[in-house]
């Protein structure tokens, strides 16, 4: 993907080549199960439902825009992960994709740790329960009191992303008369195939230490000799939705000769390796993500091989997946306000929420797809914008789908694979109210963040 200005439309030179629009599907009634969660179904009326429940129903109970998680997928796929990776590695689910209280309850049933990057999700994660011990705690420019609440706390693990964070946190540590588990965070050097603004293990960007000119080997040797750190591990996070397991071979390669030169150097061998999140979903039928278990079993084999060619022994892996696991499990529901045929352009469908509930269109030439999900349809497919209602051109949430030509105001829209960085990136732009996320599961279903009200917004005025 390159980096571009929002597609404001071919009047705005960005027409988009012939041949750029796959063709509709064979049946736009049909839900391909890769993008949907996993009880998305079309039931005998032609209406959809979640979890057992009619999504007119829901619409009518919760109201719209919402999104809605299968609690069912969620457990799946966390429970997929931690199976696939056993007792010998560690799963720490992102908690940046989605985090909410009834979140950190479902992974810590399921047996995953949580990463969180802010006191925020520290505190969410802490107040839902989750044992300090299994947090792990991230962040470029993590601020005293954070580390210091963190520490305090007992999380498991910080993971330390400069030099001056390495003395922050040793002396924090040492002065609460601790001795905190850190892992140092690497730039492997190795460029993701995916949006720049996602991609963080080439040099040239704010996270980490460098593996090159010797930066991360010098840092392990600062971190080994202060008393307040215990280091137990190397991390290395390359990017997001990626599809190529290539970038994790060559990060874990460098990773491991890393292990390698500290053992050299120290006599040390580190127990742990943290390959970060970063695998990729498939937010349209084109896209073709590979499953946990092979995930596992690619790291597993990469790991082991290097380490066995270092004469390592090797070492607990981990893995931080977010969007993998949230992310296709939630789909966001809209209602059609305007339908508005654009005569030889395409027609613009304005749905009653937009950029302030999913910014990942905008900002990153996010792709999705979208289904009316009220009714079925036999009417001829027409290519589609979906639009929301903000006061911008470049409030898109889909930017080119097909959708039946006799769409018509109050008919329901849903966009899928919405649970990743959509509700975590929602704002009030426009002052919008932020949907609330509600879980279904098994024909029950309960709201686990609400809307937020014009009270809300008006709380924080404080005039
Ligand atoms: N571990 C670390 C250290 C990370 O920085 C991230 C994501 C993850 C794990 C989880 O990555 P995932 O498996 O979810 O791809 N807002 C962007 C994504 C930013 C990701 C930031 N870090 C988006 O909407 O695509």
């Amino acid at each position: 993907m390159s980096r571009s200005a929002h597609p404001a439309g071919p009047r705005h030179a960005d027409v988009l080549p012939e041949g750029h629009y796959s063709a509709p599907a064979a049946d736009l009634n049909a839900l391909d199960p890769k993008v949907w969660a996993q009880t998305v179904t079309r039931t005998e009326d032609g209406s959809v439902s979640v979890g057992g429940i009619d999504v007119s129903a829901l619409a009518e109970e919760f109201g719209t825009p919402a999104y809605f998680v299968d609690e069912t997928d969620f457990r799946a796929r966390a429970r997929a992960w931690r199976t696939a990776f056993g007792h010998d590695a560690d799963v720490f689910y992102a908690g940046k994709a989605f985090l909410s209280r009834a979140v950190v309850r479902w992974l810590d049933e399921e047996g995953l740790n949580l990463d969180v990057c802010s006191g925020g999700e520290l505190t969410t994660a802490l107040s839902a329960g989750m044992p300090a011990d299994r947090i792990a705690f991230h962040g470029n420019n993590k601020s005293v009191a954070e580390i210091t609440r963190a520490i305090d706390v007992g999380v498991g693990r910080i993971v330390l992303d400069s030099f001056q964070e390495i003395v922050r946190v040793a002396h924090i540590a040492q002065s609460l008369g601790k001795r905190q588990r850190v892992q140092i965070r690497v730039t492997v050097g190795v460029e993701a195939h995916t949006h720049e603004f996602i991609a963080t293990a080439h040099e040239d960007q704010k996270f980490g230490i460098a593996l090159a000119d010797g930066q991360a080997a010098e840092a392990v040797r600062r971190a080994l000799t202060l008393d307040g750190l215990e280091l137990v591990g190397i991390h290395s996070h390359i990017g997001s939705q990626i599809f190529d397991m290539a970038g994790f071979e060559v990060a874990a390669r460098r990773v491991v000769s890393l292990l390698a030169e500290i053992r050299d150097e120290h006599g040390v061998e580190l127990p742990e390796i943290d390959l970060g999140g970063g695998l990729g979903i498939a937010y349209t039928s084109d896209d073709d993500p590979s499953e946990p278990h092979e995930i596992a079993k690619a790291l597993g084999e990469i790991v082991t091989r290097e380490c066995e060619a270092a004469r390592l022994r090797t070492p607990r892996i981990s893995v931080e997946p977010g969007r993998a696991i949230v992310g296709p499990t939630a789909f966001t529901l809209y209602e059609v306000g305007t339908v508005k045929p654009l005569e030889g352009l395409r027609t613009y469908v304005s749905v009653d929420g937009g950029m302030s509930d999913n910014i990942r269109t905008a900002l990153y030439d996010a792709e999705y797809s979208v289904a009316l999900v009220s009714r079925t349809s036999d009417a001829e497919p027409m290519l589609v914008r979906v639009v929301g209602k903000h006061c911008e051109s470049g409030d898109i949430v889909v930017k080119d789908a097909f959708l039946p030509s006799d769409l018509a105001p109050g008919d329901l829209v849903a966009v899928p694979a919405t649970g990743a960085y959509c509700r975590s990136m929602a704002s009030n732009y426009n002052h919008a109210l932020r949907p609330p996320v509600v879980a279904v599961r098994d024909g029950e279903a309960r709201v686990i963040v609400r809307r937020e009200t014009e009270e809300d917004l008006l709380r924080l005025d404080v005039g």
